[in-house]
């Protein structure tokens, strides 16, 4: 698949979790052979005004190659003068969050609001575009905003007028947030619409799931994220089945996969943060473990890093 100028080794990819797909976890997720990752949702705002904890998550390692990074805000100037900046230079795509349900971010016509304001979401698009020396820009929004709307397929067509080279579509509505099911149906006519390449997210868990919403929706990419978490190798699964092609890690070991977040992330991040975010990262590893509760009750409570390992170390065999 295809990003505007930017060519992917396959056509799955993880999306962006705030709160999750940390740089630690994203370079796992490429190792097992994840076509694109995306940064965790970047505030626009915190970005001019020189947020530290804004700038900490534009960390990325090598094996990122391309790399995306996830924006947000509603302000066309505000957007171009973030993605001008030169910490900005070392992302392939630059994607903007028009699906954020939570009323903070939605309050401030950000995220999801967008889907209201198609106008503004297309200066917003064009604005972006004219700061970012012809690198693609790409549009992540949902079905609709209300209970049942649909708006997806019209909305797409404003994001290709505005330029945007590809778009993911969420089958959610923002009301929805998480619950009920992703509409493929609704992704499907989105990819009757417009010529630009949709990616396709909702409800992917594993390789059927895959196969399934790509003969759906005959999308040309598929975004995983919930499915991801404490289960990276689903990108190897994924590529094995449907390319034959091979990961960059052979062997499925969530051992080392917990400990290479925590290696990478001891590069960027104090070893509070790191602690604290790696044991919901540990605990979806753990999901379905024989016995995996009392291992969750001990991560739950350490308080380093050092201590952390320690436990993962001796899960060798159980996860
Ligand atoms: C905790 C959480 C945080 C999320 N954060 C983001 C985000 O920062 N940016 C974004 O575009 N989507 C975000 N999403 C939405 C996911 O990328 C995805 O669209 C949604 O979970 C549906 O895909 P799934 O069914 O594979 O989980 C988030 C989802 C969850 C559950």
């Amino acid at each position: 698949m295809k990003i505007g100028t930017v060519q992917l080794a396959s056509d799955a990819m993880l999306a962006p979790i705030a709160g999750f797909t940390d740089v630690g976890l994203r370079d796992v997720a490429r190792r097992y052979g994840a076509a694109l990752t995306y940064t965790e949702m970047i505030s626009c705002k915190g970005m001019i005004y020189g947020s530290e904890k804004t700038k900490e998550l534009l960390a990325t390692t090598d094996i990122e190659t391309p790399v995306a990074v996830q924006i947000f805000g509603c302000d066309p100037q505000i957007m171009a003068k973030a993605v001008a900046m030169p910490e900005m230079r070392k992302f392939d795509i630059i994607d903007i969050n028009m699906g954020c349900p939570v009323p903070k971010v939605v309050g401030n016509g950000e995220g999801s609001a967008l889907i209201n304001t198609p106008k503004l979401a297309m200066e917003v698009v064009k604005a972006v575009i004219s700061a970012t020396d012809g690198r693609p820009v790409t549009v992540k929004f949902r079905k609709g905003f209300t209970k049942d709307q649909d708006t997806a397929s019209d909305f797409a067509k404003y994001m290709q007028d505005a330029g945007a080279a590809a778009i993911c579509v969420h089958g959610r509505t923002r009301e929805q947030y998480y619950m009920g099911k992703s509409d493929w149906d609704c992704i499907a006519n989105v990819v009757h619409s417009v010529e630009i390449p949709v990616i396709a997210n909702g409800d992917v868990v594993d390789v059927d799931s895959y196969n399934a919403i790509k003969l759906h929706t005959k999308a040309d990419g598929v975004m995983i994220a919930r499915g991801a978490l404490g289960n990276p190798q689903i990108f190897k699964e994924i590529l094995t089945a449907t390319t034959g092609k091979k990961s960059y890690y052979k062997e499925v070991d969530c051992v080392r996969d917990i400990l290479r977040q925590i290696q990478v992330l001891k590069e960027h991040y104090c070893d509070r943060y790191i602690y604290s975010s790696m044991k919901k990262q540990v605990c979806n590893y753990l999901r379905g473990v024989s016995g995996g509760k009392a291992i969750k009750e001990k991560v739950c409570h350490v308080t380093s890093v050092e201590e952390m390992v320690e436990i993962i170390q001796g899960l060798k065999g159980l996860i």
